[in-house]
Order: C-alpha cells, then sequence, then structure tokens
C-alpha cells in the first residue's frame, strides 16, 4: 500500500515537473519568422549589410507608397514548359512586408498546367482559388498523399516544408492566390532542383536515387536545358 502511494506521489512529482517545463519553455517547432521589434521595417533592399532580414529603411524615407504594392495584380505569363507562372509578393519585391513573417504569391495555371512539385522550407502555405478548377496536393514525411479538387473560393492549407503542388484539371485558366507564415518562404522546385542545379547533380547520385539508367537521367536533364 505504502509503496502504490509512493510511486504514485513520484509520478505526479515528475508530471508536475513535466508540466511547468512545457509552460515555461517554448515549443521547439516554431517554424514562423520572428516577430517584429519595431512598427515597420521598410526593407532596404539595396543594403550592403548582411542580417537575418534587411536592415531598415530610415522611418524618414518611408512614405505610403512603402506599405502598397501593385505586383500581384497582372497575368503572369505561362508560355514555359509547365504552362504556368508564380509571381511573388514577398520581401524582395515588396519590402514593406521587411520583419512581418507573411507574404503572398499570384499563381496562373492554363487548362493543364502545373505547378510544380515544391516546397517552402520557411513557411506554411494557405491559398484560395479565384478562377478554376485546380488539384491541390501535398505528399507528408510519411509518404501520404492528401489531394482534392477545389473550385472558386474555396480555401487549402500545405503545412511547413511538405511537398506540394497545384494542376489545372479545368477547360478555363485558373488564379489562385496564395500566403505564408513568412516575409520570405522560399521555394524547392523538386524537378529543377534536382534535375537543373548549377553544377548538376552526379547522374551517379541521381541514378541510384530513382533506380533507373543513366539514359533517362540524362533524359530529364536535357528537357531543362541542363
Ligand atoms: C533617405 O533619404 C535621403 C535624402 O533624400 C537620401 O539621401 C538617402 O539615400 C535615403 N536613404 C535610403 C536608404 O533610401
Ligand atoms: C512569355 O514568355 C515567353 C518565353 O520566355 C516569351 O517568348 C514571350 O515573349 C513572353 N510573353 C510576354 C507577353 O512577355
Amino acid at each position: 500500500m505504502a509503496t502504490t502511494k509512493n510511486q504514485s506521489g513520484c509520478w505526479y512529482v515528475e508530471f508536475t515537473v513535466c508540466l511547468i517545463g512545457l509552460l515555461l519553455f517554448p515549443l521547439p517547432s516554431q517554424s514562423s519568422d520572428p516577430d517584429p521589434l519595431q512598427d515597420f521595417c521598410i526593407g532596404d533592399t539595396k543594403s550592403a549589410l548582411s542580417v537575418n532580414g534587411f536592415p531598415c529603411k530610415p522611418a524618414a524615407n518611408v512614405t505610403s507608397d512603402d506599405f502598397f504594392f501593385d505586383g500581384l495584380s497582372k497575368e503572369g505569363n505561362m508560355s514555359n514548359p509547365f504552362g504556368s507562372s508564380v509571381t511573388s509578393g514577398n520581401v524582395l519585391t515588396f519590402p514593406g512586408l521587411n520583419t512581418l513573417g507573411i507574404s503572398m504569391n499570384r499563381v496562373d495555371i492554363g487548362p493543364g498546367g502545373l505547378n510544380p512539385p515544391h516546397s517552402h522550407p520557411r513557411a506554411s502555405e494557405t491559398g484560395v482559388v479565384i478562377n478554376g478548377r485546380i488539384l491541390v496536393g501535398f505528399i507528408t514525411t510519411g509518404n501520404v498523399f492528401y489531394s482534392k479538387i477545389l473550385t472558386p473560393g474555396q480555401m487549402f492549407v500545405i503545412p511547413t516544408g511538405l511537398v506540394h503542388f497545384q494542376m489545372n484539371v479545368g477547360e478555363e485558366k485558373a488564379l489562385i492566390f496564395t500566403a505564408f507564415n513568412s516575409h520570405l518562404p522560399g521555394a524547392a522546385v523538386v524537378p529543377t532542383n534536382l534535375f537543373a542545379s548549377e553544377p548538376s547533380v552526379p547522374d551517379d547520385v541521381l541514378t541510384k536515387a530513382f533506380q533507373v539508367e543513366k539514359t533517362v537521367i540524362d533524359e530529364i536533364k536535357c528537357k531543362f536545358g541542363a
């Protein structure tokens, strides 16, 4: 009886210590950009200084225009092998986003076109379909594939860093706006990452990774002009 009491007492203490630990320490999995330390910090993208983000433009130089951006108003050029175009509204194109931990993209996809499998290393993504019918899919690190066909007004979410794509499965041009919890989410596009890097990934690595002959790898590299 005494032993049982003692054991459950131990369990209780350990549980309490663990709970306090959880409350005191931030979760290590925080993946979005850090919070800003001032009202705003319009990125001085031409600065020679290199920091984690961009230095702030002097406040006296800031104007209304620094907080507005019309770069997503025009359709992108879809005349490329993927038949799609991504226009970025990130800190590089819209320096007003600097340090705020958010950004948006415009994605235009022609009929049959594809925004090819890619991942954003620094952000989760959410998006809303404006026009068209779009197959949105992503694959988890455990190789489970989740997907759905979306129509205008419908939203999706891609958890941080997972490989995903959007394909136009309708008859019309498709338009999506996407949003990220990073001022510069980054994008690693799987096919070009692996087959069109500079310098190129050795054929031995790719033949082994994909379990195919060198001719197959060379054919794919050739498609990307590598
Ligand atoms: C700020 O404005 C001053 C005066 O117009 C100009 O000389 C300077 O280059 C500007 N600095 C930046 C970072 O825009
Ligand atoms: C679209 O891109 C293609 C291929 O790069 C180019 O030939 C064409 O001129 C571009 N069209 C426009 C309207 O910019």
